[in-house]
């Protein structure tokens, strides 16, 4: 199918799941904001700006203040902010194929735009736009609505699969200019360069923060920094791309040769446990489980390599040993935003996954639904805050410092692919485009 067909379909699924809803909840309509920005405090300075996602499962224009109108039965209409001003270009985002599906109208003022809500009076409202809302007689944010649409946002069209898809490919080939980078004694800075050289896009365009940490640096998950005066023996690259407003999220680690062996085993055996966890990712399955999962192996890992000895699995679990080393969740729903919906929720209407879990930090604890997109990310790392706490239990010699010292300053390592969850074999989005040399 071509773009404008997909786009078709994807547009036609969002009003019929978007009427449903709105009977249910005996609403009259819908409108979304595409968002306004955020100026610093203080200043004339805004932060880049990042389209609501609502607007942007409907709509692919990007930018602040327009708004889009839903009525059941009608058109979906595109109120587009386009003022007169030559400080900043307001013109269309330039790819036409999504256009058919809206009646668009432009307004040069918000005002005037916001004029035309006096006809929705009683329409319910996404966005952040709450008091303005209100006093047009709109109903803003309704946590009944949002939930329904967030619920139904996990399930991804054809048209937003193949988005990630490109967004996966792009991410891909500057992931393999980033190594290159990092082969030719690279400092963060020129790996991360390198990564935006080939991405050829600006910062502001990309769905995170690339995370790039050389050495000891690998071992602060989201490291926010580059510096610019090391190369390093390891690399871990924590980087996506976006494509029509929708994200790829990819890690990957890379060793020089000159790396300690039982460094290299530790990388070998978390690409294996990995890719094992990929390939259990299916319709029904529990992402807690997965998690779990996920524990046990990071344990047995532990336990062969010698960095626990004289403890089994169940020990290094439950003596919080295996959350030490691994202490984030084994991943989240990806789509318009790198930290994607409904993770968790326990249903449509909302309501939460078990609090009463014993990983209330997960950002996806349910089972998981054909249809949706998630990363796999385990990791096991050097994290000197959480080593120190292991050195005061009372099993501390169970733990062979010897070997946990000599390993700390290369970090940690974290592996991350995005699978798409169906029926029969997963499909591993990130493995049709990068694989994983991750021996220099
Ligand atoms: N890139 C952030 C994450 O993996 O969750
Ligand atoms: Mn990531
Ligand atoms: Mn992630």
């Amino acid at each position: 199918m071509d773009d404008i067909a997909l786009f078709k379909e994807h547009l036609k699924e969002r009003t019929k799941n978007c009427d449903a809803i709105l009977e249910e909840l005996l609403l009259p309509g819908l409108v979304i904001s595409s968002g306004t920005p955020f100026t610093y405090f203080a200043d004339d300075q805004d932060a880049p700006f990042v389209t609501t996602p609502h607007f942007s499962h409907w709509c692919p224009e990007e930018g602040p203040y327009h708004l889009l109108a839903y009525l059941p039965g009608k058109k979906p209409m595109l109120l587009r902010h386009a003022p007169k001003d030559f400080w900043y270009d307001h013109s269309e985002s330039g790819e036409q194929f999504w256009q058919e599906g809206f009646d668009i109208v432009e307004y040069d003022s918000k005002d005037k735009l916001w004029e035309q809500l006096d006809r929705y009076k009683g329409f319910a409202f996404i966005g952040p736009e709450e008091a303005k809302a209100k006093e047009k007689g709109l109903k803003p944010n309704l946590k009944p609505l949002v939930a329904r649409l967030d619920w139904q946002r996990g399930l991804k069209s054809d048209y937003e699969l193949a988005n990630i898809g490109q967004a996966s490919k792009k991410a891909a080939s500057a992931h393999r200019a980033a190594r290159q980078a990092f082969v030719n004694g690279g400092s963060e800075i020129q790996i991360h360069q390198a990564y935006m050289q080939e991405l050829g896009c600006q910062e502001c365009d990309l769905p995170y923060h690339n995370i790039v940490g050389l050495n000891e640096k690998a071992a602060v998950l989201h490291y926010q920094f580059k510096r610019r005066d090391s190369s390093g023996q390891l690399l871990l690259i924590d980087a996506g791309a976006r494509y029509r407003g929708y994200a790829s999220d990819i890690t990957r680690t890379y060793v020089h040769s000159q790396v300690p062996e039982t460094f290299k085993e530790l990388l070998k055996g978390m690409e294996k446990l990995q890719q094992e966890l990929c390939n259990l990712i299916l319709p029904g399955v529990s992402y807690l489980h997965l998690h779990e999962q996920a524990h046990m192996k990071i344990s047995d890992l532990l336990i062969d390599s010698g960095l626990v000895s004289g403890l089994n699995q169940d020990d290094v679990i439950s003596a919080g040993i295996s959350k030490a080393f691994f202490p984030h969740g084994l991943g989240h729903m990806l789509g318009l935003q790198v930290h994607d919906v409904s993770g968790l929720q326990k249903n449509a209407e909302g309501d939460p996954c078990d609090p009463s879990s014993r990983f209330p930090t997960l950002r996806t604890a349910r089972d998981l639904r054909a249809r949706e997109v998630i990363t796999v990310e385990p990791g096991l790392y050097f994290i000197p805050m959480l080593l120190n706490l292991l050195r005061e239990q009372e099993w501390s010699s169970n733990l062979n410092w010897k070997m946990i010292d000599a390993l700390t300053p290369f970090g940690g390592i974290r592996i991350e692919d995005n699978v798409y969850i169906q029926e029969g074999t997963p499909k591993n989005i990130t493995r049709e485009f990068l694989g994983n040399e991750f021996l220099v």
